[in-house]
């Protein structure tokens, strides 16, 4: 298939501008006001293109263009438009324009598929904001009930629920399973596996379980000047003792564990103050649930010797994550046969970045397409993707997504 190069370009170009950082990137938090208006932007898109819009109760957007056969199951293609703060322009948004750039060319084209194409952008995928991570896509598949994501709070006290209302995005839609032909999603790959080597296409055999912890540590808020150092319980330290002794998990544990400690707040949080509460995050992900049962273990334990030694009081409250998913043989066999029609370098590797397709693969047989991420970077301002690796990803995403759409 062969798209519209510059007009994908300026698509993506333009969906930058919302929540543009100065430092080249985009801060759009689920269902803040970048977030809708990023929604607002994607919906003026779809109906330019002739497609019928409709958005669940968790906010999820559907982009329906109907088959040939209009009750024919349905296949279903995007990613999402939320960030992490301060993140990157590629990361979600490319997924979602490159499926309305497919469509506007089959519309170019007057090409129709069998099947109906949905193209979704999903609600809180990214979870900083609203943890945990994949929630639309979650509630959708049936993993989270819908109540417990209205719920989730964030820092500042804001539901979830009560957000969506605010922007607008609180559809009428059920958010609930639904039969549907394949999942597909292309998305930067965020690593250096296809930078380093040189390949042009990733095609994505699995994603790998994650799990998010909070963890909380309470020690005697103090002077910090008149109170000895043997009679302190200082909360900081104990977090400080924790956090490095998580990062040596891994080398512990297996080489393809990676732990992360990316949030903390210290109160009161004062030059003269002892620290007496520090909370503080655990990201952990691994291909192996085993492994990642045994790194659940090693961080509650660890944790739990950094407390006892400073006589702090402890808890450890998980914020959900995900098991481990193979995708389907027949979707990345799809890719596969595209790849090789265009003459494209592929090579087959594992997710370790969260994304919606982890939830669809519950559902439908689903498998993603990576483009290489300049110097394997991501979840930062200088997160970027070549546009030619733009155009040739998007172009193996349509010729897999008509396959797949055209399947009897
Ligand atoms: C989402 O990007 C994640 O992997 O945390
Ligand atoms: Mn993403
Ligand atoms: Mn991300």
């Amino acid at each position: 298939m062969k798209i519209d190069a510059s007009r994908l370009q300026t698509s993506m170009e333009e969906m930058a501008r919302i929540g543009a950082t100065a430092g080249g990137g985009v801060h759009r938090l689920t269902l803040s006001d970048s977030d809708k208006d990023a929604r607002d932007l994607f919906a003026s898109w779809v109906k330019s293109a002739g497609l019928s819009l409709s958005v669940d109760e968790m906010g999820n957007m559907f982009a329906r263009r109907e088959g040939s056969d209009d009750l024919a199951t349905p296949v279903m293609v995007g990613s999402h438009f939320d960030s992490v703060p301060n993140g990157g322009r590629f990361d979600g948004s490319l997924g979602v324009l490159a499926a309305l750039e497919i469509v506007r060319t089959l519309n170019d084209r007057e090409i129709a598929t069998h099947r109906p194409i949905e193209i979704v952008n999903w609600t809180n995928e990214e979870g900083p904001r609203f943890p945990p991570s994949m929630l639309g896509s979650g509630v959708f598949a049936g993993a989270f009930e819908r109540d417990f994501a209205y719920e989730v709070r964030d820092t500042d006290g804001m539901r979830f629920v009560d957000e969506l209302e605010r922007i607008g995005y609180r559809g009428k839609l059920p958010c609930q399973p639904r039969p549907l032909a394949g999942y597909l999603e292309l998305h930067v790959e965020q690593g250096p596996a296809l930078f380093t080597s040189g390949i042009q296409i990733g095609i994505v055999e699995g994603i790998r379980g994650l799990t998010w912890l909070r963890i909380t540590m309470k020690g005697a808020r103090d002077h910090a000047g008149p109170t000895p150092m043997h009679m302190r319980k200082d909360a900081l330290v104990g977090a400080a003792r924790a956090i490095s002794a998580i990062r040596d998990i891994p080398g512990n544990l297996g080489s393809d564990l990676v732990t992360t400690v990316g949030e903390i707040s210290v109160s009161p949080n004062a030059i003269n103050v002892i620290p007496e509460l520090v909370t503080f995050s655990v990201d952990f992900r691994h291909r192996d649930e085993n492994i990642l049962t045994r790194a659940h273990q090693a961080v509650v334990e660890v944790s739990g010797n950094a407390a006892k030694q400073e006589g702090l009081e402890i808890e450890v409250t998980p914020l959900g994550g995900s098991t481990p998913m193979a995708f389907d043989s027949g979707v990345i066999g799809a890719i596969e046969e595209t790849c090789l029609d265009k003459g494209y370098s592929h090579r087959r590797l594992w997710s370790a970045a969260g994304h919606d397709a982890r939830y669809a693969a519950d559902l439908c047989p689903t498998a993603m397409i990576f483009a290489p991420s300049v110097n394997g970077k991501s979840h930062a301002e200088d997160e970027l993707t070549l546009w030619e690796d733009v155009t040739r990803s998007c172009e193996i995403l349509g010729g897999a997504l008509v396959s797949l759409a055209n399947q009897p």
